[in-house]
């Protein structure tokens, strides 16, 4: 898919349900704020959320992470838009900055002018990217050596009855979300360290702590 079909796509899916998002969503993105408290970025850190949508995860870690900059790039320009207005009604402009791109394919100094961050984050988007690998490579590579990946994702719901498991799969499917069973296989064939690995709510969600090991 092309970045335009899949900027098209994210829109179509995002623009209205944007103004629903983050209420609806509150109760089945399991682990976001866990996500959030784990992240302690050094005092004067750069963090970036790629796949932000509305900002509600950046906004929340500027709330938990005051002495840090935080950045937010997505492919929806709509979902861009509501970030921007919750950005601003949070008194945050300041210190979030955004920009529109694909995670597959971005250049922070192009985008915000900063060459790497010490985190990076991805929360229940890499399971809307079809080339998830392709934005494992990219926040590696712009991770700061010594920095950490942060990952929160729909799980393989492997202790949860399987009637609930199957239902669940088509309800994301309708939405383009394809759970990302391999994720685990994947993050510990590259070239990091894999700090932490759990499958919490019982397999509902994966969550993992990445380290971009410093060689000197
Ligand atoms: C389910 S939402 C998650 C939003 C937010 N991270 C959260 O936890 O609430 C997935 C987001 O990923 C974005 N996205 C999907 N494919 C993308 C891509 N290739 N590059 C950048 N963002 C993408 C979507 O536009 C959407 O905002």
């Amino acid at each position: 898919m092309t970045d335009a079909a899949a900027a098209a796509l994210m829109d179509r899916i995002y623009r209205r349900q944007r103004h629903v998002y983050d209420i609806t969503r509150k109760h089945y993105l399991l682990g976001r704020d866990r996500l959030i408290e784990g992240l302690a970025p050094p005092s004067g850190g750069r963090v970036l959320e790629i796949g932000c949508g509305t900002a509600r995860n950046l906004i929340a870690a500027a709330h938990a992470w005051p002495q840090a900059k935080f950045y937010g790039l997505d492919i929806s320009a709509e979902m861009l838009a509501t970030a921007h207005s919750r950005i601003a009604a949070a008194g945050h402009a300041e210190r979030i900055c955004l920009a529109r791109a694909d995670a597959s394919d971005f250049d922070p100094a192009l985008l915000f002018g900063v060459p790497s961050f010490s985190r990076i984050f991805l929360s229940y988007s890499l399971s809307m990217m079809p080339d998830w690998k392709g934005a494992l490579r990219q926040a590696l590579l712009w991770l700061a050596p010594g920095g950490e990946l942060h990952i929160i994702d729909f799980g393989r719901q492997e202790r949860l009855p399987i009637l609930f498991r199957a239902g669940l799969r088509r309800w994301l499917a309708a939405f383009h979300v394809t759970p990302r069973d391999g994720l685990e296989g994947h993050l510990r064939s590259l070239p990091v360290e894999v700090v932490k690995f759990d499958r919490p709510y019982r397999g509902y969600a994966q969550h993992a702590v990445l380290l971009r090991v410093f060689r000197p």
